[in-house]
């Protein structure tokens, strides 16, 4: 036995693999997401390929990777200038106060889903990049299922070990079709605005953004669907075949961080892949900003992202947050803000406004004591890793169910965006998070949990991708249940035979003994 001692634990490098990454460039942090996994493949020695359509021409410089060489963006065949000067600012200010019904979801679904129709249509019509792609073997593939397109191209190269990854949690849609439970009363869904111990009108709620999100996802995926099999090959898989036969399901959700739910074991939460701690902790701040910390004993950061920005806010709302400022002289506040006209802002000395903040650098600022966000998945994400309070008001989207998910932790409080019309709840909110203790405290807990994870997420995308790459694809991880009708699935047949039989024991003796009785009488 002492012999063993002796030897090493082997760690065998994995060959390099040829690896494909799509992602249409439409949103920040879509593209950070699948870029950050990307490079994080690139980083462990493989051959990575970030293949690139442009759906949103304003956002084509944020194409997510830093690392990875080998891009090919595919650009819009008819693109001209002018389609830049599209004010997306105009576009995305409605968000502000939109409200969190299913049916605003459904409203907004409609521009997205007639921008990836168009996009794919494009992207797949672009015969020499497929012609050059279709040369290199690739042996894994991924792409996030807020599209379909991806998929059928894959398909349509013949990869047939592929991993799907979702920059938020879940998507609805995927969730129902890969055969994992559909966990509506588990968890939040997208667009929710509570937790999961949701009242009645919660859960109905939840329930019925379930049914609009996911079948405007499908709806979307058919009309992608017949633009991959038109413009590539005809015979491409069915969408509803090519997501179950995904080997892997990454999703940024930490199992440490999100709300506990039933997943297949082929899901794996990667959440906080976008935080890079060892960069974060290198980041130096300007002179300017160090100069601005030591001002006053606290700080504050105000940010709300870039999607929607500060200076399209309602002013009912932004002057609400001013009064509030006004009111902690001991505070220095620092204000992401895109305007240079700040004439409503004259004579309160103890706020900041600049264009552009290093928000990691900052959030890893001893002297910055608090945060207040819109609770996009990347800051809370930062937040979560990097341990500090904050007070998360949600736009839109996944925000609202982004919020709740860290504040259960300790560290962050939940500022509902209508009330930001009143200052006194801010104030109170804002007192809380800044000279409250506990917050911090149980910020950094969560903190040093999440880094301390047994698992990196750098380490499970690279095993596991290296892992389909080998052995994929893991048909095996597809559940039966799926091949299972509604009856079957429910065990609605199985009651329904149990009643029948609870019933002719009870009904079937009563009527004998009536018939009985009435031949005796
Ligand atoms: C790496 O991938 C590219 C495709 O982007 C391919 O042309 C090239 O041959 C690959 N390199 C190796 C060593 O396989
Ligand atoms: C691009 O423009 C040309 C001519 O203006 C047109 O024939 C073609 O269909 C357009 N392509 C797409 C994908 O819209
Ligand atoms: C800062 O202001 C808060 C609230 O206005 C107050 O409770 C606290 O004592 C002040 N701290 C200092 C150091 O002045």
């Amino acid at each position: 036995m002492k012999f063993f001692i002796f030897f090493p634990i082997l760690l065998v490098a994995s060959e390099p693999l040829n690896i494909l990454v799509y992602s249409p460039v439409f949103g920040g942090s879509h593209s950070k997401f699948m870029g950050n996994i990307a490079d994080t493949l690139t980083e462990a020695g493989h051959n990575v390929t970030f293949l690139v359509s442009v759906a949103d021409v304003t956002r084509r410089h944020e194409i997510g990777v830093k690392l990875t060489k080998n891009v090919i963006i595919v650009d819009k065949p008819n693109f001209s200038q002018d389609d830049v000067e599209i004010d997306m600012d105009e576009v995305l200010r409605p968000l502000w106060t939109i409200q969190n019904r299913p049916s605003d979801f459904a409203t907004c679904f409609e521009f997205f889903i007639q921008m990836m129709q168009t996009t794919c249509a494009e992207f797949t019509s672009n015969r020499e990049i497929f012609k050059k792609l279709s040369k290199t073997e690739f042996h894994v593939a991924i792409a996030e299922p807020v599209s379909i397109c991806g998929l059928g191209y894959f398909d349509a190269l013949g990869i047939k070990k592929t991993i799907l990854a979702s920059s938020t949690t879940h998507y609805e849609g995927v969730v129902r079709n890969s055969g994992e439970p559909v966990d509506m009363s588990y968890v939040p869904v997208h667009g929710a605005y509570f937790d999961e111990k949701m009242d009645i009108f919660q859960r109905y709620t939840n329930w019925a953004s379930e049914h609009v999100l996911a079948g405007n996802l499908e709806r979307m995926f058919d009309q992608e669907m017949s633009e991959y099999r038109k413009n590539l090959v005809q015979s491409t898989g069915h969408w509803r075949d090519l997501i179950p036969s995904a080997s892997l399901m990454f999703t940024n959700s930490n199992p440490y961080l999100d709300f506990p739910r039933p997943v297949l074991q082929k899901t794996v939460g990667i959440g906080g892949i976008t935080v890079d701690m060892e960069q974060i902790k290198s980041e130096k701040l300007p002179e300017k900003i160090n100069k601005l910390l030591e001002k006053r004993e606290y700080n504050m950061l105000i940010s709300f992202g870039s999607m929607v920005k500060s200076s399209t806010m309602p002013e009912k709302w932004r002057n609400s947050i001013l009064s509030a400022i006004r009111n902690f002289p001991n505070v220095t506040f620092i204000w992401k803000y895109e305007s240079d006209d700040l004439r409503w802002a004259e004579n309160v000395e103890n706020v900041h406004f600049l264009k552009w903040i290093p928000q990691t650098a900052l959030l890893n600022n001893p002297r910055v004591s608090a945060f207040l966000t819109h609770g996009g998945l990347g800051s809370t994400n930062e937040l979560a890793f990097i341990g500090k309070p904050s007070i998360i008001v949600p736009i839109f989207g996944d925000q609202g169910r982004n919020a709740p998910m860290l504040a259960r932790h300790g560290g962050a409080l939940v500022l509902q965006k209508f009330d930001l019309e009143n200052a006194e709840v801010l104030i109170d909110f804002i007192g809380k998070i800044v000279f409250d203790k506990s917050y911090a405290k149980n910020a950094k807990t969560l903190a040093n949990l999440l880094n301390a994870s047994p698992f990196s997420p750098k380490e499970l995308v690279v095993k596991n991708t290296e892992f389909v790459g080998n052995f994929g694809p893991l048909t095996q991880m597809d559940p039966y249940i799926r091949k299972l009708n509604w009856f079957q699935r429910t065990f609605a047949d199985i009651y329904l035979i149990l009643f029948l039989v609870y019933a002719s024991i009870i009904v079937i003796p009563i009527y004998v003994i009536r018939k009985v009785f009435r031949l005796i009488l």
